[in-house]
């Protein structure tokens, strides 16, 4: 972007690009290939003021190319103009529209001219593409939902492949380019964030809230009753969870391998997942305190997870301290090193390289020889001082020196070169070291200590703490692919058993909260006056979304599901869910279906903020188009979402 200060008064002359106006602190720029004018309204005199609309009108021929004027208010905001103040200048100019510009000019108020790409959709069109939008996202990601849920295939610009069932990656993956379609995604950012787990139903019930609630708009129903209804909804919900949500024992492993399972199925770690259940409860314990209070607090900085691509994910392990997966640099060096001072370094240890370029003239062979003697002083000294050290290993995070390597062999030293940050940042905490990134001014107090042992069938170093403190799981699968996926399903159950530990509270799943909830938010309903009434019975219809999809998504028939379930939960039968292997409706808690109830209040509450705030809009000003410019016959995304979500992911219309 340019952005210039123009000369006065040449208007006739100069290209629209240098178009001016009597002023003399207007600024241009442009962003893309629009020019934007900034005009400081203190700045114009008012004898000034109707030979620039004049201008104005004059401009209008140039329009493609003098998309926008701003008139800005103050003068002061020039002092501080940046050229991101421009574009926000720009941005805020969308707020005013072209109809309004000469009513606006006659007031001498701030007026902005839009330019004839911006589009403006208001009140119900507005409502209409929003909540279409939004809804094609949830509708989206529905598939994926529950044990039977099916995954998705990612391709993204550069080709790369992700397969995934995770709601959150699914969302971050596909190249939406719509700015509702963005407000929901990030309900599934936050989910992500806050619980873990959860992404695909926060999402969900945000689509079917907004779907309802476009039902109770066709019904006159003022968008504010609706919002307010949902809040209202939405605070009940949360105390209602709390209700029901059953204390457990939080060092009952049996139940917390459930949680963990429960979270997993449907993530590509179906086969297996007793196993990992069982190594993700085990993870979590050891890294479980107590505080003063005597409350569980999980620790994740000490929980590491490491992948290998090569076995089958039954030969995950849970590792006592962590693990580098790196081969030593020389094969004189010794392979394990007990009761072993450590040093993490995080600078190379080679020749330092000078700033600049530089060319050395050699005119004689002693000069040659010198050069290389000073190289090689260089490389000695610095093994020299990490022997000093007392270092017996060094996980070096940039390169080593074939000299050095030599070296450093001489000296006893097991070295690693190129090792993950990530993997040196855990290390810090298993061996108590801090990672030097100077050697010169490292001190014996940087040096962490602990067991390094080789394993030679899988070329990986253990690196034990005294204390054994932090784990590493390692997660195995055939391929990339496969081991992505279960990384993530694994990263939700540790999630969700570490809320489990802390927070004490679940729930049964597979639908049976969803659809107790529901019930009780009836109820609820009754009590509350006024058009609110029917946004508490929408929001409740909305929560049995998820046993429906639950349904839908394993070949049942949803309604009757939802019609057995509701039959069930009327009798008082609170932990009545839906069994999707044998479509029956069972005590889902008994059958080991748990989930935290943190979760699931989250989801509820995020999905109806969401819902709120593409409601509470009702106006869309856009600086360029709305819609796509493709033909016809390009689907707009499910759901029909209107112009705009075709730049949903580039051609996945088709895969969802
Ligand atoms: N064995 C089971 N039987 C019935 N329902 C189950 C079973 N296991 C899990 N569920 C249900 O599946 C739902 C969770 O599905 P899923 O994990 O695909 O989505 P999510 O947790 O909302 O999102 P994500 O995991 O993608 O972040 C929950 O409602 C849970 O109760
Ligand atoms: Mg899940």
């Amino acid at each position: 972007m340019r952005l210039r200060t123009v000369t006065l008064g040449q208007t006739a002359r100069c290209s629209p690009s240098e178009a001016v106006l009597s002023s003399p602190s207007e600024a241009t720029g442009t962003i893309g290939n629009r020019h934007i004018v900034i005009i400081y309204k203190s700045t114009v005199p008012a004898c000034e003021w109707e030979r620039l609309t004049d201008e104005l009108e004059r401009w209008k021929l140039w329009r493609r190319s003098f998309a926008t004027v701003v008139f800005a208010p103050e003068r002061d905001l020039v002092s501080v103009l940046r050229l991101d103040k421009i574009r926000k200048l720009y941005v805020e100019s969308q707020s005013i529209i072209r109809s309004t510009m000469s009513q606006r000019m006659q007031q001498g108020q701030p007026m902005i001219v839009m330019s004839e790409d911006s589009q403006r959709v208001k009140d119900k069109d507005a409502q209409d593409y929003n909540i279409s939008a939004a809804r094609a996202v949830a509708e989206a990601v529905q598939s994926t939902l529950g044990p039977k849920g099916m995954d998705k295939m990612l391709v993204d610009s550069m080709g790369s492949v992700t397969i995934t069932n995770d709601g959150v990656t699914i969302l971050k993956e596909m190249d939406i380019d719509n700015p509702t379609a963005e407000m929901i995604i990030e309900v599934a950012e936050t989910q992500e964030d806050e619980a873990g787990d959860g992404t695909t139903t926060a999402v969900a019930i945000a689509g079917e809230l907004l779907k309802n609630a476009e039902d109770l708009l066709e019904q006159d129903i003022h968008p504010t009753a609706i919002i307010k209804g949902f809040h209202l909804a939405s605070e009940q919900a949360r105390e209602e969870i709390d209700d029901i949500a059953t204390d457990i024992d939080t060092s009952d492993e049996e139940l917390l391998r459930k949680t963990a399972e429960t979270s997993m199925t449907g993530k590509g770690t179906e086969v297996n997942k007793e196993h990992l259940a069982q190594l993700i409860v085990e993870a979590i314990r050891q890294v479980t305190v107590e505080d003063e209070n005597g409350d569980n607090v999980v620790d994740l900085e000490f929980l590491n997870i490491e992948t290998q691509t090569g076995r089958s994910a039954g030969e995950s392990d849970l590792l006592e301290g962590g693990i580098v997966d790196k081969d030593p640099v020389h094969d004189n060096m010794p392979r394990s090193a007990d009761d072993a001072d450590i040093l993490l370094l995080d600078e190379a240890i080679e020749v330092e390289e000078t700033d600049v370029d530089t060319e050395v003239s050699v005119t004689d062979p002693d000069q040659l020889q010198k050069f290389l003697d000073r190289e090689e002083k260089q490389l000695r000294e610095k093994v020299d001082t990490i022997a000093d050290l007392g270092a017996d290993v060094v996980f070096c995070q940039k390169g080593i020196d074939d000299l050095a390597q030599h070296y450093l062999a001489k000296e006893g030293i097991l070295a690693v070169r190129r090792a993950k940050k990530s993997d040196l940042e855990f290390l810090q905490e298993v061996v108590g070291a801090s990672i030097v990134s100077d050697l010169e001014s490292a001190t014996e107090e940087d040096l962490g200590f602990g067991d390094v042992t080789r394993d030679e069938e899988d070329e990986l170093f253990y690196v034990e703490g005294e204390d054994a403190h932090g784990v590493t799981l390692l997660l195995r699968g055939s391929t990339d692919h496969v081991v992505d996926e279960l990384e993530r399903g694994v990263n939700d159950a540790l999630d969700v058993v570490a809320q489990t530990v802390s927070d004490g509270r679940v729930l049964a799943g597979g639908g049976a909260i969803e659809v107790e909830l529901a019930g009780r938010l009836r109820d609820y309903a009754d009590s509350v006056s006024g058009r609110e009434q029917l946004a508490v019975e929408a929001f409740a219809d909305s929560l049995e979304l998820v046993p429906r999809v639950l349904a839908g998504n394993a070949g049942l028939d949803s309604i009757d599901t939802l019609v057995d379930l509701r039959a069930a939960h009327d009798d008082g039968d609170i932990t009545a869910g839906l069994n999707v292997f044998s479509g029956d409706v069972e005590d889902t808690f008994e059958a080991g279906v748990v989930e935290p109830a943190h979760a699931k209040e989250q989801a509820v509450t995020s999905a109806a903020e969401a819902a709120n705030l593409v409601l509470k809009i009702d106006d869309i000003i856009s600086a360029g188009d709305l819609s796509t410019d493709k033909g016809d016959d390009e689907e707009g995304g499910p759901g029909g979402a209107p112009g705009g979500m075709g730049g949903m992911g580039g051609g996945m219309g088709g895969m969802m």
